[in-house]
This record gives structure tokens, C-alpha cells and sequence, in this order.
């Protein structure tokens, strides 16, 4: 695996790979890797033959009042489950080689921010458009790849790539899990033990939803978004942001579900913000 900080190295070192005929797949991250991370890197080491992986704790995308200091960078740790992980390519830009001193243009996310995370996170999802449009453009990918677990994200790249054209294609890859449900995430390390056992109560709405509207044919989403707040509600110390229920495309909310529709939840644990959601579908194993 090569690291690398440096911007000329790494169009270097991925000039060098298109030369030999390697297609390029790429998963940006944050770092702190985790499961959900290695699945993305394993799957698009199935679908390409140079995968690179990119850690950056990017601070555009943190309000604030948010933690951005405190999000953990593990160096050694994560460049060790990077290798193990088949990356080919580890880039690991400096915030200064990011973001030069005078920067003055960022993408906007549109409307597609107003709701959910966006109303959460004023500025995040211009950070993070930002971010990737950069990250696309150094690596130039002809795949890259993304979790479901923060499904507006994809929604809001998803649109990003369409609208400004860039050549690449998204591969959307399922949340991974925890045994008892809860997705993995970077931020699950705040957890007290108290806290981590209530986090399930996320997992566990998410999936009272899904099995009432499987197993009962229940499609109203005033009643699904009140049965995972009642699942919620039982659990002491989790504390509500959002239950919600929308179709998949802008994440719209909708009155009845219909499959393919997106059940959405954000909660507080103690200070630690967690979000999920799960697909309406019949097949999948759900959380
Ligand atoms: P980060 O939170 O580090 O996540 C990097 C990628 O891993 C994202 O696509 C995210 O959806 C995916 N991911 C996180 N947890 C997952 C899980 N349990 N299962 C499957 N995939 C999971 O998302 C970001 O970083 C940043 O916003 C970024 C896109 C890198 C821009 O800064």
C-alpha cells in the first residue's frame, strides 16, 4: 500500500496506475476506520483494480459546536485496517493542502439540505459536497463508493454527480452492523457502556417499523414514525432529533409507504448524536 500526503504525489501515483490500465474505485472517509469502512473497501476491491482510500477529518462539514476536535484519528490503527483491507492507495491530505488560505468557493447542497441532517447541521452538507467534489477531482474515480448509513449524504452526492457531470459512477453499500444491531460508526466510541446499551433502542425502531409494515402491511407513516418513537420513548437517556419517513429520491416526506421508501432516525445518547435508517423492502435482513 502507498500513503500518501501530498496532492502531486497522489495525481502522481494514480497516473501511474491509469497507465497500466487500472481502473480506480475510491471510498473517502473520515479515518477511525471501522467495519463499515473495510466493507466499502471490500467491495470495491471486488469491483476495481486500484482502490484508494482517503482519511480526512474534514472541517467544513462540522458546525461549531460540534466535534471536530474530538473526533478520533488513530493514525497507526487506521493505516494498519487500511492495508489489511487490500487498500492499494492511502491518502491522507494536511488541511492546508485541502483548504489553501483565501478559499472562497464551496458547493451548495439546494434545498436537498432543508430537511433532516440539514436542518440538524446548518453548513454540513455544503462541507461534505465540497469535500468530495474536491476528493473527486484529485482522484478522479471511475467508481466510488458510499454507505447507506447516511443516506441523505448519498442522496445529496447522488445529485451532486448528476448535476455537475462528474464521469462516476456511485456504488451504494449497505449499513454494517454491530451483533446486536447497532451500526458501526466512527462516533459509537463515545459511548459510555451505559450509553452504548441504550444506543440499541435505534436499531430496535428501525426495525419495529420495518416488521410492521412487512408483517402487518402497516403503510401509514404517522403511525410507523409513532411506533419507533414509542420503541425509542422506552429507553431511557435516548433522546429523540427525528423520526421520519420519506421516499428515497430527495427524501421527501411521505404520508404511506410504499417499498423503497427510507425510515430515518436521529437520537442523542448522553452527547453523542447517532443516526440510522432502514429501506422498506421485503428481502433484506434489516437491522
Ligand atoms: P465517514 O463518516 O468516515 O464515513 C465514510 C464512509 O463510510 C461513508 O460513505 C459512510 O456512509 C460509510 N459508513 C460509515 N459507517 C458505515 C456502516 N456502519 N456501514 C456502511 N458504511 C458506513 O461520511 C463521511 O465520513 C464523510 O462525510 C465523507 C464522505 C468522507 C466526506 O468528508
Amino acid at each position: 500500500m502507498e500513503s500518501i500526503t501530498d496532492i502531486d504525489d497522489l495525481r502522481a501515483a494514480i497516473r501511474a496506475r491509469r497507465a497500466r490500465g487500472d481502473s480506480i474505485g475510491f471510498v473517502p472517509t473520515m479515518g477511525a476506520l471501522h467495519g463499515g469502512h473495510m466493507g466499502l473497501a471490500a467491495v470495491a476491491r471486488q469491483r476495481v483494480a486500484c482502490v484508494v482510500m482517503s482519511i480526512f477529518v474534514n472541517p467544513l462539514q462540522f458546525g461549531p459546536a460540534e466535534d471536530f476536535d474530538a473526533y478520533p484519528r488513530p493514525r497507526d490503527a487506521d493505516v494498519a485496517a487500511a492495508h489489511a483491507g487490500g487498500v492499494d492507495i492511502l491518502f491522507f491530505p494536511t488541511a492546508d493542502a485541502m483548504y489553501p488560505a483565501g478559499r472562497a468557493v464551496a458547493i451548495s447542497a439546494g434545498d436537498l439540505d432543508s430537511r433532516w441532517e440539514g436542518a440538524a447541521r446548518p453548513g454540513h452538507f455544503s462541507g461534505v459536497l465540497t469535500v468530495v467534489a474536491k476528493l473527486f477531482h484529485l482522484v478522479a474515480p471511475d467508481v466510488a463508493f458510499f454507505g447507506q448509513k447516511d443516506i441523505q449524504q448519498v442522496t445529496l452526492i447522488r445529485a451532486m454527480v448528476r448535476d455537475l457531470d462528474f464521469p462516476i459512477a456511485l456504488v451504494i453499500v449497505p449499513t454494517v452492523r454491530d451483533a446486536d444491531g447497532l451500526a458501526l460508526s466512527s462516533r459509537n466510541a463515545y459511548l459510555s457502556p451505559e450509553e452504548r446499551r441504550a444506543a440499541v433502542a435505534v436499531p430496535r425502531a428501525l426495525r419495529a417499523m420495518l416488521a410492521a409494515w412487512r408483517a402487518r402491511g402497516v403503510t401509514d407513516a404517522g403511525m410507523l414514525e409513532a411506533l419507533g418513537r414509542e420503541v425509542l420513548g422506552a429507553t431511557p437517556g435516548v433522546a429523540i432529533e427525528y423520526v421520519g419517513v420519506a421516499e428515497p429520491d430527495r427524501l421527501e416526506p411521505v404520508s404511506a409507504v410504499a417499498s423503497g421508501s427510507v425510515a430515518m432516525i436521529a437520537v442523542r445518547v448522553g452527547r453523542t448524536r447517532l443516526i440510522d435508517n432502514v429501506i422498506f423492502d421485503r428481502e433484506t435482513r434489516g437491522p
